[in-house]
């Protein structure tokens, strides 16, 4: 099997564990692996046919290459010895990579992944996927480079798009075919498409999966800021209003509040009831003032609302907190803080046991298989349908959208009762 590994959508930490973990597993598991730069743009784009190749033959298999490339520093290796830099530009031998998105990789090609932040093969929110015709270049560079298997990290939007291309894909090999684009021993070969979803979120917004990839650190860089917060806060009496991601889950917010020991915490599942949060607030900021607390707290998550689904801003907090109750209040943003840097540890864990998961997932594979995802429930590592898992999400934004908040809450968690 010809496995190919992407990451699509907003980058989380712990997204390079699971690049590592599948192309080592892969190989472990007898399989070739393949990495897509850029997400699905990378699929689209393909590599093009002109285009110079890297310098297999003359650089020593032996000796890591430092490249000083400011914008990506990396140093991929063939598992046959020989070197291949990523990125857009090798310095040291004055090559460009431009025009190469599928790339063969071996063991040593991810090493010193686990520890980074971000995404190492890059990842875009691609237009081009989006389309017919997008798709269907993207199963002509897959066929044309023999990969039969695909595993995607990423959110919700990405997953159905890999599930979309599976569901498509026969369609898509008759096309390239009727075209004489592809062979009919290639129609052949590629007559079903393997895929499996791995979650990279750091809002950790999917169902049917207990924790998404990133979420964790993104929590633990919350935590962090909310302890240098509370120092400068009890020093000066002073209320923060601190808002964190999460468009559509208030799992962040929530956490971080438990975590942090916050005063009030706004998310858009258990919304406060319009024109009534602001006392209720107050009421509760005032007793912690009257025990005698030096500083105030409150988490907002950024899709935070009200009960009639109009917007609850920081800046309308603060507006509350000084204006009602006199606090000297400022507002942090933690904005992208929250996405970048090292994974903790558990964003290293979860993503390597998934990958395992992924590849035996893939290997066990047939056209009646439904496309999975891979979670993580009761800490054990699961196999759930794909679409099941993405329909399940997207009711939970539906039944907030119609106002009924304790539909979503017992959709997240089918045990919660009002
Ligand atoms: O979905 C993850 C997320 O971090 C959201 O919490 C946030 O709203 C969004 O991505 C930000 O996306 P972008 O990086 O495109 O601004």
């Amino acid at each position: 099997m010809k496995i190919a590994v992407l990451t699509s959508g907003g980058d989380s930490a712990g997204m390079n564990a699971v690049v590592r973990g599948v192309v080592r597993i892969g190989i472990v598991k007898g399989c070739e692996t393949w990495v897509v730069r850029e997400g699905y743009e990378g699929l689209v784009r393909g590599n093009e046919e002109n285009v110079q190749q890297p310098p297999y033959d003359n650089i020593p298999a032996s000796k890591d290459v430092t490249i000083a490339d400011p914008g990506f520093l990396k140093t991929l290796r063939f598992g046959d010895g020989t070197l291949l830099r990523d990125g857009t530009f090798d310095h040291h031998y004055g090559r460009s990579l431009k025009g190469r998105y599928i790339i063969r990789v071996g063991w040593d090609d991810v090493r010193g992944y686990l520890p980074q932040g971000g995404t190492l093969i890059g990842t875009a929110r691609s237009k081009a996927f989006r389309t017919h015709e997008g798709r269907l270049k993207a199963a002509f560079n897959m066929i044309k480079e023999g990969i039969d298997a695909l595993v995607v990290c990423g959110g919700d939007g990405s997953l159905t798009g890999a599930d979309v291309f599976r569901s498509e894909w026969p369609g898509l090999v008759a096309e390239l075919h009727a075209s004489g684009k592809i062979t009919e021993a290639q129609a052949t070969q590629h007559g079903h498409l393997k895929i499996v979803g791995l979650v990279g979120s750091i809002d950790n917004d999917m169902s049917m999966t207990d924790l998404t990839i990133g979420a964790p650190t993104a929590l633990h860089r919350i935590c962090e800021a909310i302890d240098s917060i509370n120092s400068t806060a009890a020093s000066h009496k002073r209320a923060f209003v601190l808002e964190v991601m999460g468009r559509h889950c208030g799992w962040l917010a929530l956490m971080a509040g438990v975590a942090g020991g916050a005063d009030f915490i706004f998310i858009p599942e258990r919304p406060p009831e319009a024109g009534r949060w602001q006392e209720k607030m107050c009421e509760a900021i005032s007793r912690h003032r009257s025990v005698g607390k030096r500083k105030t707290i409150v988490i907002i998550a950024e899709g935070a609302h009200d009960s009639s689904l109009a917007p609850i801003k920081a800046d309308d907090v603060k507006e509350v907190l000084s204006e009602t109750l006199g606090l000297d209040t400022r507002v942090t943003t933690l904005g992208h803080t929250q996405r970048g840097g090292r994974p903790c540890y558990y964003d290293r864990v979860l993503p390597t046991l998934q990958a395992v998961e992924a590849v035996d997932a893939l290997l066990e594979a047939n056209p009646d298989t439904p496309s999975y995802m891979i979670g993580i429930s009761e800490n054990k590592i699961t196999r759930v349908p794909l679409m099941e898992a993405v329909e399940l999400t997207r009711n939970v934004a539906k039944a907030i959208s119609e106002k009924d908040f304790a539909k979503a809450m017992s959709l997240r968690d089918p045990e919660f009762a009002e």
